[in-house]
């Protein structure tokens, strides 16, 4: 079957005054799937979700939605995308209801079609019981439905979600994936920023990891995780032994080891897991270093936008 491109970004820079947000950033996202855009605080993800969904020009580059060139007409490209933006965009003095239907009617429907289209997404998003409160009242992941609702009354083909599930509970978060994902069955095609790792990996069927305004690396999770090759031993230790297992350890295996000081665990990359798994544990009781938790694993993700990006400082 033949692939086509819903999203393409061409060496798209943009500077804030002296600061380079984007690099010759390019990025490509399928049609009818799940497309994500990893990065630590302050990469770039929100100011290239900006520049595709026509909100800020770039300096340099071309990006096309859908087929059509967002620079060059934005006003066409908005009738084909929607984005639910990191900060809410929704009124908090109108109810969930007033929103959807204020919105609807911003897109053009008529007063009768704008109450339906209301109901429709109050329905979808499971918003029911709230619908007719005020939405400065709404919880975080209410509110969170509200703002993707109102990115879907003019039912886009291309969605931009920037960091849909910010801050919500493990529960509401599965709640929403399902929604994503049910759009996705639909045929809408999902751009989304995570600093979670897990949901890239549980959601999006491509990658692309950003860090200081470059694209650093790109793939399918199973691809990304290929790349870092290597198993990881993980280790915890008490906060005053922290220190000297490290140095014993990197002497060990003569090489630096990865220090963790809000987690006290050590991180290292193995070649030979379980035979160096036994002498991470001769050389640490050697040391007489109490070991808390010892584990060897494949690499997640999170091991490879660890090993990728630089930590995300800022
Ligand atoms: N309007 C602006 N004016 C000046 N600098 C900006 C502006 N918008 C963003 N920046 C800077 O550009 C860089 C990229 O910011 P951006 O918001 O795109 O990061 P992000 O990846 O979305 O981060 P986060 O995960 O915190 O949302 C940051 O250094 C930020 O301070
Ligand atoms: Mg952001």
């Amino acid at each position: 079957m033949r692939q086509t491109n819903a999203i393409i970004v061409k060496n798209v820079t943009k500077h804030f005054g002296k600061l380079t947000a984007l690099e010759s950033v390019s990025l490509r996202a399928q049609q009818g799937r799940v497309t994500g855009l990893l990065g630590p605080n302050g990469a770039g993800k929100s100011t290239l979700i900006k520049i595709m969904t026509t909100l800020l020009p770039p300096d340099k580059g071309d990006v096309s939605v859908d087929g059509i060139d967002v620079v060059s007409n934005p006003r066409m490209a908005r009738t084909r995308l929607g984005l639910a933006g990191q900060s809410a965009a929704v009124d908090g003095f109108l109810t969930g209801r007033e929103t959807l239907t204020m919105v609807a009617r911003l897109y053009g429907l008529g007063a009768k079609q704008a109450k339906k289209r209301a109901q429709e997404l109050i329905d979808r998003l499971g918003l029911q019981d709230a619908a007719n409160r005020q939405a400065k009242t709404y919880s975080g992941g209410m509110r969170r439905r509200l703002d993707l609702g109102a990115s879907l009354v003019a039912t886009p083909k291309v969605l931009f979600l920037d960091e849909p599930t910010t801050g919500l509970d493990p529960r509401t978060r599965l709640q929403l994936w399902e929604i994503i994902r049910d759009l996705v069955k639909q045929g809408v095609t999902i751009l989304l920023t995570t600093e979670y790792l897990d949901e890239a990996d549980a959601l999006c069927d491509y990658i692309y990891v950003i860090d200081k305004g470059k694209m650093i690396i790109e793939g399918t999770a199973d691809d990304l995780k290929k790349s870092l090759g290597q198993d990881i031993i993980e280790v915890k230790v008490s906060e005053k032994n922290l220190n000297t297992a490290m140095l014993v350890l990197s002497k060990m295996l003569k090489r630096d080891v990865e220090t963790d000081e809000l987690t006290r665990r050590l991180r290292l990359q193995t070649k030979s897991g379980a035979d160096d798994l036994l002498k991470v544990a001769a050389t640490l009781r050697k040391a007489k270093i109490k070991v808390e938790e010892l584990n060897l694993h494949r690499p997640t993700l999170d091991d490879v936008f660890l090993a990728v990006t630089d930590g995300g400082s800022n």
